[in-house]
């Protein structure tokens, strides 16, 4: 059976608090395809917020980012026991955004993804080229990189992690990767998950696309066999949002 299609929405640094509610008001009173896993992250300002206004809807919240000590002298961080205690299911580790601005090296995406499993967190994991490893031709050895720094601190279980390919050169650009470019590199993700990871978890494994997905594109990216979900970024602070949830409707 194919594994549970899944929709993120990541906010980024963006919106007011009354903007979000008026966009989550959107969401819970939308019709949304039951058979889709949403979650969204909003700025961790706006995550108690918006989790009182999700109350009685089966939309989840992730943290964008958090550090993987549980508490001490980290100025501006906020921990993954802290996302746990403030009962947020899910984060978002890995980001390009966080590895190219924020100088976050594969082993730290590796320690942070190890502590958020052990502080019970989901994880939505980023992996993705940049434009210039694709043009040298390196697109699936840099994800290949990147996900065995994880798998080198979590060994066994991948049940809590979905993984996020997302081409560096086609977040926020508008220039979203081909269905058969993104569809290649999925492939090349569940390869290398039946060869490396424990028997078993790379057919329940979630491998989702992000980089410029919209509602007029998503429907196409959606059929492909090894594409099983999405992560959104500009779009997913929108209305077309609800469209991109219902890709497989
Ligand atoms: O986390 C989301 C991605 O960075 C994609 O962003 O949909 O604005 O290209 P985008």
């Amino acid at each position: 059976m194919a594994p549970r299609f899944f929709v993120g929405g990541n906010w980024k640094m963006n919106g007011t608090l009354s903007s979000g509610k008026e966009l989550i008001s959107t969401l819970t009173g939308a019709k949304l395809d039951p058979n889709t896993e949403v979650v969204i992250a909003p700025p961790a300002l706006h995550l108690l917020g918006a989790q009182q206004a999700l109350q009685g809807s089966k939309i989840a919240l992730a943290g964008q980012n958090a550090y993987h000590k549980a508490s001490g002298a980290f100025t501006g961080e906020i921990s993954v026991s802290q996302l746990q205690d403030a009962s947020i299911p899910w984060v978002i580790l890995g980001h390009s955004e966080r590895r190219t601005l924020f100088h976050e090296s594969d082993a730290d995406v590796a320690e942070k993804t190890a502590a958020a499993l052990s502080s019970n967190l989901s994880v939505i994991l980023c992996v993705g080229e940049t434009l210039e490893q694709r043009e040298a031709n390196e697109s699936i050895n840099v994800v290949v990189r990147q996900l065995d720094a994880v798998l080198s601190k979590v060994p066994q279980d991948w049940s809590k992690i979905v993984v996020a390919y997302e081409p560096v050169w086609a977040i926020g650009t508008g220039k979203v990767a081909t269905p058969e470019q993104a569809e290649e590199v999925h492939a090349a993700i569940y390869k290398w998950a039946g060869e490396k990871l424990p028997k078993g978890q790379a057919e329940d494994l979630r491998v989702i696309y992000g980089g410029s997905v919209a509602a007029k594109n998503c429907k196409e990216l959606a059929n492909k066999p090894s594409i099983h979900g999405f992560l959104v970024g500009g779009a997913s602070l929108k209305p077309e949002f609800v469209d991109i949830v219902n890709a497989k409707l």
